[in-house]
């Protein structure tokens, strides 16, 4: 009888779920816009790839993976008939790769409309890259920051541009007191997304007499390999089918921010499901944003006159 009452329950929460999640329903057409997506090869990135390619974008997947990020180029163009989707090499966990991408992106494109910082580790990866800094760290945070930076000015010729960064709700779990020690893979991922929505917030703040806006969001609890080698892994096919969105669901605040008219003139946000979120009290914390800022400036060794 409990089996009966627990596939029930099940049913039911599901149920809920579905009619919960927020989609995206702008029907704007892309065409002629030019979009960065990291870690588009997989997951939530894999899917917004995909419908920004679908509405006719020209879509560059920065990847870390040559033969994943391929097939899915491959997968996208078979789908959406869209010749314009591309593969470029991009290491988050190197700043030599990041500082390749962004001079081979700019003799490439003469311009950039979209830059979504969606790639990101779970945090189990605490060994030290070839930087000297955490690697999930380095992934989550320094290298989607040296990244943005770089490719600012670029934001700014082709404005109006959108910077969209994907957090997660466990930044309110998170601190910035020692980002470069091996902490549990828990408190690494917590911190590092809690940097992304303070990394957001500031550069929303410099960018403010630009034309380029700045948002953060929380894309729910996605069934995504985002969870290999995690305990969530082992309890996957249950509870992961049953309480978190499937991808595609996933993906839909990240496309809502990268199309929306509605986001025209919205900037320094954060976004779940779609409408505005609430931050948690850490992420509202001016200083806070202003010294991880500074930090991060130094820990990725950017020039001065790389500075924004
Ligand atoms: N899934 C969730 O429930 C959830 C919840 C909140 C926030 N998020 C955030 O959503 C984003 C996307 O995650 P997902 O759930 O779609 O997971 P996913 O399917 O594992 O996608 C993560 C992507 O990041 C890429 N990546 C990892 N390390 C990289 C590196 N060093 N350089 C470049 N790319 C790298 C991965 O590439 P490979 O395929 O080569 O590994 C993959 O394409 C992440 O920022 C995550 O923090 C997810």
């Amino acid at each position: 009888m409990w089996l009966v009452w627990l596939v029930l329950g099940m049913i039911l929460i599901k149920t809920y779920n579905k009619i919960t999640n927020g989609k995206c329903y702008s029907d704007k057409v892309m065409s002629g816009k030019v979009v960065i997506v990291t870690g588009g090869n997989s997951g939530i990135g894999y899917q917004t790839a995909l419908e920004l390619a679908r509405r006719g974008a020209k879509v560059i997947l920065g990847c870390r993976d040559e033969e994943r990020g391929q097939n899915a180029v491959q997968s996208i163009i078979k789908k959406t008939k869209n010749r314009s989707v591309r593969y470029m090499h991009l290491d988050l966990s190197s700043f030599a790769s990041v500082r390749k991408f962004v001079e081979d992106f700019k003799s490439s494109e003469a311009k950039l409309d979209i830059l979504i910082n969606n790639a990101g580790a779970s945090g189990v990866h605490r060994d030290k890259t070839e930087d000297g800094l955490i690697r999930d760290m380095q992934v989550n945070h320094f290298g989607p920051f040296l990244l943005t930076v770089l490719l600012t000015p670029l934001l700014k010729k082709s404005a109006p541009s959108r910077i969209i960064i994907v957090t997660s709700t466990l930044h309110r779990f998170g601190t910035i007191s020692d980002l470069n020690s091996p902490h549990s893979f828990m408190r690494t991922y917590c911190d590092s997304k809690l940097c992304n929505i303070l990394f957001s917030n500031e550069l929303a703040r410099r960018l403010e007499d630009s034309d380029v806006s700045v948002n953060s969001l929380h894309p729910g609890h996605v069934n995504t390999s985002f969870y290999k080698a995690t305990i969530l892994e082992k309890l996957r096919t249950m509870i992961l089918y049953t309480f978190f969105k499937n991808p595609i669901e996933g993906a839909q605040t990240s496309l809502f921010l990268a199309i929306s008219d509605d986001c025209d003139h919205i900037t320094g946000g954060y976004f779940v499901d779609c409408k505005e979120g609430y931050m948690g009290m850490k992420a509202r914390n001016e200083d806070l944003a202003a010294k991880l800022w500074e930090m991060s400036e130094q820990m990725v060794g950017l020039k001065p006159e790389e500075q924004i």
